[in-house]
């Protein structure tokens, strides 16, 4: 082809292209108008929180939840709507014409509307329906909860599958979701990966055999046939698997559900719990576990205090007054060390009268770790190594004379007692297979030793009880008020 024709023939394809450009940007046009005049026909879903930031101001909207109020006027009627996205609710303002008598306290609804400024001082935005469709009813007569009532938590705990419509208790939940945020930002922000620890396992970590026996239905008519060939347990510790991966990521946690068959009705014990435990190589004291503790303790707290304003004001005004002063002073101050001794010490020369007895050698009570709180002026307090007989065996004897004590500490905190509890691990072979073999336990963690064989390194870490860290920023007495469904003795409702 001559220079010409080539030409020629590229200007005739340019031509085609821009003829073709025009003829779809002219449909296109068509398309966007045709979106446009959609979109200005179908309102937008909102949730409630964004219809409360004032987010599609003078639109076409449409917003479902429950009603926490219903108020009847001669010519209006008002409804307070939320779907759990904010402690606040949705004032709707309707025409009478659309009242129905099942929009009741408790019942589902959608509303379509504009969402206008609201004269009133107490919310910023309204929404002005001009339909209204309830869909799920809900008997006034029958539910448990009554409009305007502020119910205890106790009375709110009878009712599991619908205690999560009350104020108090979704409050709790978004704060509970958020801290599980914190904790896992805490970790990343700092170097630690995060490891999912079985939740069956064939260890009794603790050793203190509270152990949940994992067995397959009708197992017992199979001649002892099990399902694992050997003995499974839920775990009671993520501990031992995180001290396995530690030895190769150096910074670790675990951030799961734990199990405790402890016999126990009381305000800080649950048979199901979650725990945040964390595992760091390359330890010089335990002061770098405690470290890490009060970081995470702080960090967390300051953003679920940020993250959660209005849910965290629920509790410390309405459900746990006088609580915020508390959580403040812990916050602005530093954590304290005693060692077990000194807390002995403090015990005894205590003119309270304790129902335990607080000798040397003793386990410490959660009377004696409130007792000890208080004494050291309500500022959590860590303590530190315990008697060596008291802590498992994989704590780190400190080798000391004549007190015989283990490089272990709790941490202590304000109403609750005990929050962390942790130690330096036993990383040398000869004292740690000595420690097993007098328990019998040295063939069973064979591959524990392994540990200390390959590679070895002093190391330690600990365990939060995530239900207890939520009972001492709020204030909860209870432990079965932090958690969706508690499951302790006698009770495993739904
Ligand atoms: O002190 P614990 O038993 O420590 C351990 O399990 C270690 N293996 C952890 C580690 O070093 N990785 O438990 C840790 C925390 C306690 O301080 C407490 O806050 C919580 O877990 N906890 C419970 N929380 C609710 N209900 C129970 N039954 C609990 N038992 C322990």
């Amino acid at each position: 082809m001559s220079f010409c024709a080539c030409r020629l023939s590229f200007l005739a394809s340019v031509t085609m292209f821009q003829a073709a450009a025009k003829t779809l940007s002219a449909s296109c046009q068509a398309v966007s108008f045709s979106i446009r005049h959609y979109c200005r026909k179908t309102p937008t879903k909102l949730r409630i929180s964004e219809a409360l930031s004032g987010a599609k101001l003078g639109e076409n909207v449409k917003v479902q939840g429950w009603i926490r109020s219903v108020r009847r006027q001669k010519s209006n009627l008002f409804l307070h709507v939320n779907d759990g996205s904010s402690l606040q609710s949705l004032q709707i303002v309707a025409g009478s014409q659309l009242s129905d008598p099942l929009l009741t306290f408790g019942s589902a609804v959608e509303v379509t509307g504009v969402l206008k400024e609201s004269p009133h001082q107490k919310q910023p935005f309204e929404l002005e329906a001009d339909q209204l469709h309830v869909a799920g009813e809900c008997n006034p007569m029958d539910f448990p909860f009554k409009i305007k009532e502020r119910h205890s938590l106790e009375y709110i705990r009878q009712f599991p599958h619908l205690r999560c419509r009350t104020n108090a208790f979704s409050s709790l939940l978004r704060i509970r979701s958020e801290a599980t945020t914190a904790i896992n930002s805490y970790f990343k922000e700092n170097g630690f990966v995060q490891i999912h620890t079985p939740v069956i396992t064939s260890n009794d970590c603790e050793g203190a055999g509270e152990l949940f026996q994992v067995e397959l239905l009708g197992s017992e008519n199979e001649e002892g046939e099990n399902f694992f060939s050997v003995p499974a347990f839920l775990t009671v510790s993520g501990q031992l698997h995180l001290e396995v991966m530690s030895g190769a990521f150096t910074r670790v946690y675990t951030f799961g559900p734990t199990f405790r068959a402890e016999n126990s009705q009381s305000r800080r014990h649950l048979a199901e719990f979650y725990m945040v435990e964390a595992e760091v190589s390359f330890t010089q004291s335990l002061e770098d576990l405690t470290k890490v503790m009060e970081d995470l303790f702080k960090s967390a707290t300051e953003h679920v205090l940020a993250h959660c304003a209005e849910d965290v004001d629920l509790f410390h005004k309405h459900v746990t007054p006088g609580h915020r002063d508390t959580l403040d002073v812990m916050m602005k101050r530093r954590f304290l060390v005693i060692t077990y001794s000194e807390a002995i010490d403090i015990l005894s020369r205590s003119s309270q009268k304790f129902a335990f007895p607080t000798n040397w050698g003793c386990d410490l009570q959660t009377e004696h770790e409130k007792y000890l709180v208080k004494h050291c002026g309500n500022i959590p307090v860590f303590v530190t190594d315990y008697p060596y007989d008291l802590k498992p065996f994989y704590a780190r004897d400190n080798q000391d004379n004549p007190a015989h004590t283990a490089a272990a500490v709790d941490l202590l905190v304000p109403g609750v007692g005990e929050l962390c509890g942790g130690s330096l691990r036993e990383e040398r072979l000869d004292l740690l297979r000595a420690r097993l073999e007098e328990a019998g336990l040295d063939d069973t963690y064979s591959w524990y030793l392994d540990l200390r064989r390959f590679g070895s390194v002093p190391h330690g870490g600990f365990g939060l009880g995530f239900e207890r860290y939520l009972q001492c920023i709020l204030g909860v007495d209870n432990i079965k008020d932090v958690i969706p469904f508690p499951r302790f003795s006698n009770s495993c409702l739904l």
